[in-house]
């Protein structure tokens, strides 16, 4: 069922356009261009969101809280389960809690959705596995439509994930009335566009496995991004740590100042996730700080951030230009690659991690 791929994790990263499409089409109305959310979710009346969820389902999570804050001015609160489940968190009714979770069992994200129910909270799940637990035991269930997933590093999930949580944003804005109609069907019609572009920037493989063998020769690797970019920065690292077991953390670009520009030197890759967008400047000016001190910077961007860049980056990675809306959908690609080809440089079981499970159904 690899088909012609090496491995589940890239026939996966590979499935992302046909799975986002899937995915995108549940949550809007292709023909009206209007979002599409099933359930009796009153937006406009909803004082916060509380999202629950461990690993990458969380970091998918977390660029839902850059998102629906951003377009629907929604207070969002997103925490590890496993953090939430154990301290006393301050909860209201009027929340709604959301579950993110690729297999549904996650012991610690049930526990915490259980939590939240017992609080009398409505809650909802994003789910891939429609029978499981979660998605039994929740007020509302929001699939995924990427097809199962077999490789343990969680990569079509994330983005069919985050996928969702977009169209939800949307939605939440408009019923929210901070975007208009016409609003609302640009955006969709943006978020459409997704899996063509997913497809386009799936194109960059040969770019970035060009880098791979150098990556694989490095101790520390770092991730630096801003606003949605911060998480994609945090998915890489886990990425990259889970399946080639080279040591990488995802920071805040801001923090760069505040402790991780003492690990930059000569032997250190530096990914830089930088589209051209309102963070762009700032992003570019973390670039120069980490060259002067030798950095090897992996400049992963937009075709105007290409242009933009300052010079002296080790390698640019251009992909195609999109609305700020999806870039998170669509640099998700490059960034999943660069993961898998360095643990491919590696000899690594990148489909069977060592000592990770795909499901963790104890805590
Ligand atoms: C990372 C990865 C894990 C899972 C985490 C949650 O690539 O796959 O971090 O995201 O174990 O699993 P689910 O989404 O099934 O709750």
């Amino acid at each position: 069922e690899k088909g012609n791929y090496r491995h589940f994790m890239e026939k996966e990263i590979h499935d992302q356009p046909e799975g986002c499409q899937r995915t995108i089409a549940a949550y809007v109305d292709t023909l009206t261009a209007h979002t599409a959310i099933p359930g009796e979710v009153d937006w406009a009346r909803l004082e916060r969101v509380q999202i629950v969820a461990c690993g990458t389902s969380y970091i998918a999570g977390l660029m839902g809280k850059y998102l629906i804050e951003q377009l629907a001015d929604l207070p969002v609160d997103v925490e590890i389960a496993s953090e939430f489940r154990y301290r006393q968190p301050a909860l209201r009714k009027d929340a709604l809690a959301i579950a993110m979770s690729q297999s549904g069992e996650t012991a610690d994200t049930l526990a915490a959705l259980r939590f939240c129910q017992a609080k009398g909270m409505m809650t909802a799940a994003v789910v891939n596995a429609v029978e499981s637990t979660m998605a039994r035991e929740v007020d509302v269930v929001w699939p995924i439509h990427c097809g199962p997933e077999i490789g343990v590093a969680s990569t079509k999930a994330f983005t069919a994930q985050v996928s969702v949580l977009t169209a939800v944003a949307v939605a939440a804005a408009r019923a929210r009335g901070r975007i208009d109609e016409a609003e609302e069907q640009r955006l969709v019609r943006v978020l459409l566009e997704a899996p063509r572009l997913i497809a386009e920037s799936i194109k960059l493989e040969e770019a970035v496995r060009s880098i791979a063998l150098d990556v694989s020769r490095a101790r520390d690797v770092l991730y630096l991004g801003r606003g949605p970019m911060y998480p994609l920065a945090l998915e890489g690292a886990l990425k990259l740590k889970e399946i080639s077991y080279i040591h990488a953390e995802g920071y805040a670009a801001g923090e760069l100042k505040h402790g991780p520009i003492a690990l930059v030197d000569e032997q250190t890759p530096i990914v830089i996730l930088a589209p051209f967008d309102s963070y762009f400047e700032k992003s570019a000016s973390n670039m120069q700080e980490v060259m002067a001190r030798g950095g090897q910077v992996i400049f992963i961007t937009d075709p105007e951030g290409e242009r933009h860049a300052p010079a002296g980056a080790r390698v640019v990675v251009t992909a195609p230009k999109c609305d700020p809306l999806i870039a998170p959908l669509v640099l998700s690609a490059p960034v999943q690659l660069l993961a898998y080809h360095v643990a491919v440089c590696k000899g690594a079981d990148v489909d069977q991690p060592r000592n990770l499970a795909k499901s963790v159904t104890v805590e």
